[in-house]
């Protein structure tokens, strides 16, 4: 089983063909946790969990879903874990790993963080990457990734390419705890009505449902459930929506669009 989440695609892509490698099966977190989060394995079969980094931590809604989930004879499977970044992952899998201790599942042993391109961009100094940036981490993720699901499909442990950052510990559980307990929010979403089409993409793409058109335009239900993985921001084909006033002139980004 491969649990996973993905806003803008990355992670959809690299959960995917992991889910080929394995012939096991994908598991969507925001579809995952509506439901009793009770899971029992088939002999051998591994457990998976995919999913970006945000804030150098794994995303609130995978912290959640893991709280909640249930796995009946979890143990002695192998598990493992793969995340996505723009740059670095600070101990995003030493949080991850204890999480998983805490509601008694075992640990991940074979842990990979994979370059993809960058998502964020509600920080002054946040920008996507150019177009040639972009390319050039996609080639080198598309080698690493079937390295990555060879190690998978024969059960390998160790950390493999793991990109930690400078001071990881601080960044993860200083700036990322901060960031993830103040900076994640969809109150800061705007929309500009003049450029909005009501094509209704935003209501679409949002994995978490948080977004819905109200008089045909994009309302967020500020119901806690937003991870801010700007989805709704990076698929407007108008880019009407903006976070605050700060991502007016930054670039969109999602897996698999054009120019
Ligand atoms: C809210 C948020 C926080 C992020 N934090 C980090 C981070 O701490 N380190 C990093 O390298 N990339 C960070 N990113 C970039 C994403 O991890 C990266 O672009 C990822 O591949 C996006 O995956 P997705 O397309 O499946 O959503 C962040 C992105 C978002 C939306």
């Amino acid at each position: 089983m491969i649990f996973y989440f993905s806003g803008t695609g990355n992670t959809r892509w690299a959960a995917e063909t992991l889910a080929q490698a394995t012939g096991e099966h994908l598991l969507f977190i925001p579809e995952e946790q509506q439901g009793r989060c009770e899971y029992t394995l088939t002999e051998g079969e591994r457990i998976g969990f995919v999913f970006p980094t945000h804030g150098w931590q794994p995303p609130r809604i995978v912290r959640n879903f893991i709280k909640k989930m249930h796995i009946n004879n979890a143990k002695g499977h192998y598990c493992y874990a793969l995340t996505t970044c723009g740059d670095s992952i600070g101990v995003t899998m030493a949080i991850l790993n204890g999480d998983l201790r805490k509601v008694g599942l075992p640990e991940a042993t074979g842990l990979f963080s994979l370059v993809m391109p960058e998502s964020y961009v509600c920080l002054p100094f946040m920008y996507t990457d150019t177009p040639e940036k972009e390319q050039r981490k996609i080639a080198r993720a598309q080698e690493q990734l079937k390295e990555f699901s060879r190690m998978i499909v024969n059960r390998e442990e160790g950390e493999v390419h793991i990109r930690k950052g400078p001071a990881p510990w601080t960044m993860s559980h200083v700036v990322g705890s901060y960031f993830n307990g103040r900076m994640v929010t969809d109150k800061k979403f705007t929309v500009d009505a003049e450029a909005c089409i009501h094509c209704g993409k935003c209501e679409k793409v949002c994995p978490t449902g948080d977004v819905s058109l109200a008089d045909g335009l994009p309302t967020w239900h500020h119901d806690g459930s937003c991870t801010c993985c700007l989805a709704c921001y990076h698929h407007c084909p108008k880019h009407a929506i903006n976070f605050g006033k700060i991502t007016r002139r930054r670039g969109q980004y999602y897996f698999g669009h054009e120019g």
